[in-house]
């Protein structure tokens, strides 16, 4: 494995009943709170009255954005932005899932800078600092709530873009209650359950040696997020099953499994072109992806990889095939695995058609000519999985 410092600030709160520690979090920051949530889940469910309460304990003063999109956008960004500068926000408090939780970590950055916050996300200007922020998670799925990323929508230009992995965008503490996540609907949680395996996935398919027990770590996640999904999509009330799969949607993305390591990561770019051309939801575009970049990047040189995969996580017995074919059954095992919990594999199921194949192609090397940990992609690439995605 390559040498590497791991240092994940964002203090983890879990269980139920731990809404109970938001005073005493959000006091050390101020009294000054901005209340960020999305489109109202959190109204029709209760979350938002129980975190009000919690607030009045501490006669927070609050303020709030709410009609955070999924795939939140810099014009909502701008918005926050704009209430911190104007009312000296102290501590801005996220309630919901990903995508709150990465318009929240823009608002924070945007908050401490004169520049404009696309221009951070874009990299043409630089962030220094942040407004100190805090979540309360109500969707299992991106692992925001431990990491430093955000992946923030320019729907003016179609762009669409992962930014942050700064000290300063960490949340200073997520809470993390698996009861807030019951309301979460059958497709929603479906989202959630690819895109925490596809993280997984990500971080599994790099160029490191002897990643023994990282690798031994990712197909344990994969295996129980396996185990687990189809019971919690015949039971969406069950706490138990709702526990496990928001444990594993965190420890998916707080990057303890890639110690030591960076992975591919191509899939996430590339999905990120779908969903800045057409508006969808960031697991199904994945569900779609996924599969596609396997079969395409599978080679002779790396199938042992994938061939570790298929017997590991997918039960396939190699005896009398080469490592190809048992890798390329592992692959169909996934694809097999994800349409059975419903989830999509081709583009068309969101009305997507070759027409828009080139404007996402050319999405996906606009930062870099060339993207991918495990295997260098370029244009063609993504032209060829795009294709074979439709
Ligand atoms: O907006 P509301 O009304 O809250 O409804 C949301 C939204 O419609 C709903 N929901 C959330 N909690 C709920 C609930 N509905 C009922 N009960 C609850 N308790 O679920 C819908 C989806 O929410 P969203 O936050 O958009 O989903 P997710 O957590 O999957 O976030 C997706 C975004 O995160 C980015 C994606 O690209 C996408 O923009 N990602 C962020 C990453 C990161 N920061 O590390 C990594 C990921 O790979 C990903 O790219
Ligand atoms: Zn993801």
């Amino acid at each position: 494995m390559d040498n590497f410092t791991y240092h994940n600030p964002t203090k983890l709160i879990f269980g139920k009943g731990q809404l109970d520690a938001l005073p005493s979090e959000v006091a050390q920051y101020g009294k000054k709170v901005l209340v960020v949530y999305g489109g109202g889940s959190i109204k029709r469910n209760g979350i938002y009255d129980n975190v009000m309460e919690k607030l009045a304990e501490i006669n927070a003063e609050v303020f709030e954005l709410s009609g955070v999109e999924p795939n939140p956008r810099i014009s909502t960004v701008r918005k926050g932005v704009e209430i911190c500068k104007s009312e000296s926000i102290d501590f801005i408090l996220a309630v919901g899932g990903g995508s709150t939780i990465d318009c929240t970590k823009a608002i924070a950055v945007g908050a401490a800078t004169d520049t404009d916050m696309w221009n951070i996300i874009t990299k043409k200007a630089q962030a220094n600092d942040a407004l100190p922020f805090g979540t309360v998670l109500t969707h299992a799925a991106t692992g925001s709530e431990m990491n430093s990323g955000s992946v923030i929508t320019n729907w003016e230009t179609n762009e669409k873009y992962g930014w942050g992995y700064a000290p300063f965008t960490y949340p200073k503490f997520s809470i993390l209650d698996p009861t807030h996540t019951i309301s979460v609907p059958s497709d929603q949680t479906v989202y959630g359950i690819v895109d925490m395996m596809s993280h997984v996935f990500e971080h599994y398919f790099h160029q490191a040696t002897n990643t023994k027990v990282q690798d031994r770590f990712c197909e344990g996640v994969l295996t129980t997020v396996m185990e687990t999904a189809p019971k919690l999509l015949d039971n969406l009330e069950s706490y138990e099953h709702r526990e496990t799969i928001m444990l594993s949607g965190t420890l998916a993305l707080n990057n303890m499994l890639s110690m030591g390591f960076s992975g591919d990561w191509a899939s996430h770019n590339l999905e990120h072109a779908v969903s800045a051309v057409h508006d969808i939801p960031h697991g199904g575009g994945l569900a779609i992806i996924f599969p596609n970049w396997m079969k395409h990047v599978l080679d002779d040189e790396n199938a042992p990889r994938f061939k570790q995969l298929a017997m590991r996580v997918f039960d396939v017995d190699p005896t009398g095939k080469s490592d190809k074919e048992t890798a390329l059954e592992g692959i169909n095992r996934l694809r097999d695995f994800w349409t059975s919990i419903g989830a999509p594999a081709t583009l068309a199921e969101y009305g997507i058609d070759d027409s828009s194949v080139e404007s996402m192609a050319e999405k996906t090397v606009t930062m870099r000519a060339e993207y991918g940990g495990f295997k260098k992609l370029n244009k063609q690439d993504s032209l060829a999985i795009l294709q074979a995605s439709l």
